[in-house]
């Protein structure tokens, strides 16, 4: 694969964000939207993120196509006892998955967090979502809670399971394995 960088969003990249996202539905293991969204019906998303408190980045390969996207968004009900925390997600595109897209995507989310005043993170992470939850755990995510059977997926009942990281400092043994690939080195 190309190396890649990673940078924060711009509009123009709204329509490949949302590719990747609706690449993500139909497995049934991501996300709790059941058919695809459109660009429209993201732009009011887009607009919450900026990175000055709540990024929106891509992970962009060198012939400049997109292949990831992370973000940090208000967390639960956005009151002001939460301000120190933020939500998760990341989305990586099926053929670049497994290559480090992901990890260099958390190391920017995570160095800019001290910046931000994010002091703890959030994701929320169906049940039966392995991947992301090896992801998450290797990142040093812990289970935090969970939420039985509450997502309907096409008649099948779904844990949603809540997984969370203090940022106090990096858990024993981190490191940013992904540093090389994020400078476009590798
Ligand atoms: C989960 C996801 C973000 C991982 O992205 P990625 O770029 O493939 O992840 P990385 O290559 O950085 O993987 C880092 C580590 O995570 C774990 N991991 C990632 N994908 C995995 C998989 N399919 N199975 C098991 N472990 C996995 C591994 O420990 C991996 O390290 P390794 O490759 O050295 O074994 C990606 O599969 C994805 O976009 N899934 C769909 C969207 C989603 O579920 N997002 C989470 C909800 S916000």
């Amino acid at each position: 694969m190309n190396s890649f960088r990673i940078r924060d969003a711009a509009r123009s990249d709204l329509p490949r964000i949302v590719e990747i996202y609706n690449a993500s539905i139909p497995g049934r293991m991501a996300t709790g939207d059941l058919s695809p969204v459109s660009v429209e019906s993201r732009e009011a998303w887009f607009n919450a993120h900026s990175p000055a408190k709540y990024p929106l980045i891509v992970a962009e390969t060198n012939d400049r196509k997109i292949i990831g996207w992370a973000s940090l968004s208000v967390f639960f009900n956005g009151r002001a006892a939460y301000r120190h925390t933020a939500e998760v997600s990341i989305y990586v595109a099926p053929e670049s998955c497994r290559q480090g897209v992901a990890s260099a995507l958390m190391d920017e989310l995570r160095a800019r967090c001290p910046k931000q005043g994010i002091r703890s993170l959030s994701a929320w992470i169906f049940g039966h979502n392995d991947a992301s939850k090896r992801f998450f755990e290797r990142e040093g995510f812990t289970l935090w809670g969970k939420m039985p059977g509450i997502a309907d997926m096409d008649g099948v009942e779904r844990d949603l399971d809540i997984y969370g990281l203090r940022l106090g400092g990096p858990p024993e043994g981190w490191a940013p394995k992904a540093q090389e690939a994020a400078t476009g080195k590798s």
